[in-house]
């Protein structure tokens, strides 16, 4: 991040937040490395390390905007059957990044998180893991979340299993259990569910990303590929985001009479 910022990029940047209603909350299913890497006529790994950079970037242009938050899957359960040298691959890669990004994410007051089946990832990348997370608790700027070894799926069961555990010692009562409570287990409980889901590479799936939190999360799906989706792609996707209208399940009077209605669901219910 030691790139000086452009006045034109500042502009556009200046242009989205004047808009107003920016998404608090944006993920991204980071797909099409490997389709960028075969059209070059290189090594799949080719398109994972040019996948970094576009990382690098989106992060930065997410902070400079001033996102609250940033979900990135890196890695889904599925993806552990993968052809093993995939794997290995991409978990060095993965454990090469922290290393070398974390001090510019401290210096940047950036605050790294993770969601997923933590024991799964190898010894290293859990100590690096560990320690980036620990480096930057107390910043306040973006929260980075990395979706590593998780889905969608294995978040619910997690879930589930926990609240049964305490049902079954009367910590919590089965009639107590509501969406509420039901949040509270999920990993990103500490997170407002995204506003905003991207993703690249234009396959129409969520490939178990998400499931419980994007109930009501407004889609953007582009052809572009993730190594080629640069600040100017992701500034696209927020300007469509902001011509949206969201309507949770409402009719669009009640909408406009509510103030600040385009947050979440669970503000739209209290406020009503
Ligand atoms: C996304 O790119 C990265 C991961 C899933 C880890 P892919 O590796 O899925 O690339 P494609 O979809 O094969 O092009
Ligand atoms: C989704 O991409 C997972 C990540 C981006 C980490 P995949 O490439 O694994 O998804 P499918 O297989 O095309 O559904
Ligand atoms: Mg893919």
């Amino acid at each position: 991040m030691k790139r000086v910022q452009s006045s034109d990029d500042q502009k556009l940047q200046e242009k989205l937040k004047a808009k107003g209603n920016l998404p608090r909350h944006i993920a991204i299913i980071m797909d099409g490395n490997g389709r960028w890497a075969k059209k070059r006529g290189l090594p799949r790994v080719a398109g994972h390390s040019e996948g970094v950079k576009s990382v690098r970037d989106v992060v930065e242009a997410c902070a400079q905007l001033g996102i609250e938050y940033l979900t990135l899957f890196a890695f889904s359960t599925e993806n552990w059957r993968r052809p093993k040298e995939e794997v290995s691959t991409l978990m060095k890669l993965l454990l090469k990044t922290l290393k070398t990004e974390t001090d510019e994410l401290h210096k940047n007051n950036i605050r790294l998180r993770m969601i997923g089946d933590f024991e799964t990832l190898p010894e290293e990348v859990q100590k690096q893991l560990r320690e980036a997370i620990k480096k930057t608790e107390n910043n306040t700027r973006l929260n980075l979340i990395l979706a590593l070894s998780y889905s969608g799926r294995w978040d619910i069961l997690q879930a589930t299993k926990k609240i049964a555990d305490d049902v079954a010692r009367k910590r919590i009562k089965t009639s107590e259990i509501n969406e509420e409570l039901f949040k509270r287990y999920l990993s990103t409980s500490q997170f407002p569910e995204p506003d905003l889901l991207i993703r690249t590479s234009g396959e129409m799936r969520v490939s178990n990303f998400l499931l419980w939190e994007i109930a009501y999360t407004e889609l953007y799906v582009t052809e572009t590929l993730w190594p080629d989706f640069r600040r100017k792609e992701l500034y696209k996707a927020i300007e469509d985001y902001q011509k949206r209208e969201r309507k949770f399940g409402l009719v669009s009077e009640q909408i406009k009479k509510i103030k600040g209605y385009g947050k979440n669901v669970f503000t739209l219910k209290q406020s009503k």
